[in-house]
């Protein structure tokens, strides 16, 4: 096994997290309880803590958001300014009839509103939820209608997705255009000064929808107090200090994009870039270049087509700046971070964590060697262990479920009307991950897999289940069964196995319709459910491996995809 080790002395700064094993000692939550603002009566608001309390420092005037197009478009607001922006934007969302409480949910790409709007919503006590913009109407109306959401905040371009299903949706009173003149002249026209909501530390902030095995998406639910989380792994793992300037390149349509592209992040104080626009290797490293980008979060997919582009392309740029990288979101292969180490003279820190967890859980950290391959330490804070299927610990070096002891400040609160499925994610006092991993003897944690069918295409995480009914909404599909197959460049891709009508099956020996069918499907799912969950890969095939109650085998179609033993059949239909 390959060890990358530190040299203590070259660091340019000193880590924020400077002696791992101390720290991890004696950490307790309530110590860092100051490490955020609180109102009276032990109250709080996550969005006051990310922005509005550096009003009263010198980071009034500092730059906050650095954005910037495709097309080239620049802008750049303070603290100050985004504290005010948001402010407006939460007094014109009270006018429309926002409580505490309400649903408030964001679909927009990734521009300044899209920020403004988030913070607006926690600022006033709504709940805000986010879309990725690659939605279409199908996630779209299983996410607006399950969390009964009020408000709609987008602009008129995404909102024609929309027109399908609006009139399925009694719950939502009003959808704001923001490149809508009259908007803007309502928010220009509120006022600057809001009374921030004083939010009980458990109170719900925000909430995402993520993908299982079954069923529709899950409402996972986030409370005020994960900012706690958020800004201590913002400072530990991230690294951020004052005069950082940071990249990250989610969207905040995931959670990534919500936990360090504002709330962690921004509460730490930093100058954040924002890109909005496709992955291109040569804007990417302008980036870095033209910001002086110090720290940079990012996932393994765009590490590796980075790595596709060559090394040369990137040793033309100048990135003297950058002190720490880090990647999330799937495997970050070794291969990847050997890579990092010759582009850029410094690896890439793997960091695990998940929706559901709200913060960085295991990471791998400046002041610490990288096992290369391995995803780190618990965060302090944290107790990560491999259990067995009834709870109990495994030995070092044992294959288990990877857990975590419940209770820290970001865990889920719970899935929105669904609080029965959110027990079931608890097992004895641990949260079982959904992933399988191993411990090694030094406490450094090994990703194994997924311990469900969940695949993870590009770092984006999409349930089998939702592509399957999107495809066989299809007048051509009677079923369909949908895997993750093993991809060098993207981890997994989607992949289809689709069983025809027999109108359509008996035409498949014409090798123009079957290719034309398959394009047809990809589009089909591409554009009712979201542009990055389609199936890059289609088979047709007579009938599907069920279990006798009737459930596709997925475990079956995978296994003979990668050519390996289908395993324990015995609850299988014969087919
Ligand atoms: C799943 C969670 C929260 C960050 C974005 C993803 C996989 C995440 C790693 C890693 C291997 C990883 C897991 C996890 N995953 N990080 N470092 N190594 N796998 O959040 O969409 O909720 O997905 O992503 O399978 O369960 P998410």
């Amino acid at each position: 096994m390959d060890i990358y080790k530190k040299n203590k002395t070259l660091f340019k700064l000193a880590p924020n997290l400077a002696d791992y094993d101390k720290v991890y000692k004696d950490f307790d939550w309530e110590k860092v309880y100051g490490e955020l603002e609180w109102f009276e009566d032990h109250k709080i608001n996550a969005a006051y803590n990310a922005v509005d309390r550096h009003l009263k420092t010198h980071r009034k005037n500092k730059v906050a958001l650095f954005f910037e197009d495709e097309k080239g478009d620049k802008q750049k607001y303070t603290f100050e300014e985004l504290a005010n922006i948001s402010s407006k934007i939460g007094n014109y969302l009270k006018t429309l009839g926002v409580d505490r409480g309400d649903r408030v949910f964001i679909f927009l790409p990734r521009i300044p509103y899209l920020y403004f709007s988030f913070l607006a919503v926690l600022k006033i006590g709504a709940i805000a939820g986010t879309l990725f913009s690659a939605f279409y109407e199908d996630a779209l109306f299983d996410r607006l209608e399950n969390s009964q959401a009020k408000i709609l905040i987008t602009n008129s371009d995404l909102a024609q997705r929309l027109k399908t299903i609006r009139h399925k949706l009694p719950h939502l009173q009003k959808i704001v255009l923001v490149d809508d003149p009259k908007f803007q002249t309502e928010v220009a026209k509120s006022s600057e000064s809001l009374h921030i909501a004083h939010m009980d530390p458990d109170d719900y902030a925000f909430m995402l929808y993520t993908s299982g095995t079954t069923g529709k998406p899950k409402g996972v639910v986030h409370r005020h107090l994960a900012i706690l989380s958020q800004h201590l792994t913002a400072k530990y793992v991230l690294d951020l200090h004052d005069e950082d300037t940071y990249w990250c390149t989610a969207d905040p349509g995931w959670v990534t994009g919500i936990a360090y592209e504002i709330l962690g992040s921004w509460s730490c104080g930093v100058t954040s870039v924002v890109y909005s626009g496709r992955f291109d290797p040569q804007r990417w490293y302008q980036i870095l270049q033209d910001y002086k980008v110090n720290v940079w979060y990012t996932a393994p997919t765009a590490v590796r087509m980075l790595m596709a582009s060559g090394t040369q392309l990137v040793k033309k740029y100048n990135l003297g700046g950058l002190r720490h990288l880090l990647s999330v979101g799937e495997p970050l292969n070794p291969e990847a971070v050997r890579w990092g180490i010759e582009a850029f003279g410094r690896p890439f820190h793997d960091t695990w964590w998940q929706t559901e967890t709200g913060a960085i859980c295991i990471a791998n950290y400046p002041v610490l060697d990288i096992k290369i391959g391995s995803m780190g330490k618990p965060v302090p804070g944290l107790i990560a262990g491999i259990i067995d299927d009834k709870g109990n610990e495994m030995t070092d070096g044992m294959e288990g479920n990877l857990a975590l002891k419940k209770g820290w400040p970001s865990m889920m609160k719970t899935i929105w009307h669904r609080h029965v499925k959110y027990e079931s994610y608890f097992v004895k006092d641990w949260y079982v991950s959904g992933d399988r991993a191993w411990k090694d003897k030094d406490g450094y944690f090994w990703f194994i897999g997924r311990a469900d069918d969940v695949i993870k295409t590009s770092g984006e995480r999409v349930g089998p289940y939702e592509v399957e009914s999107a495809l066989v909404e299809h007048p051509a599909v009677i079923e369909a069964g949908v895997i993750g197959k093993p991809d060098a460049l993207r981890g997994e891709i989607i992949k289809a196995f689709v069983v025809l009508k027999p109108q359509y099956s008996t035409r498949l020996k014409d090798l123009n319709f079957l290719n034309d069918l398959k394009e047809e499907l990809s589009r089909f799912v591409k554009k009712h459910l979201a542009g990055h969950a389609y199936p890059r890969e289609i088979e047709f095939v007579d009938k599907l491996p069920k279990t006798r109650s009737g459930k596709i085998m997925r475990r079956i179609l995978k296994a003979r995809e990668m050519g390996l033993p289908v395993g324990d059949t015995s609850t299988l239909e014969e087919y």
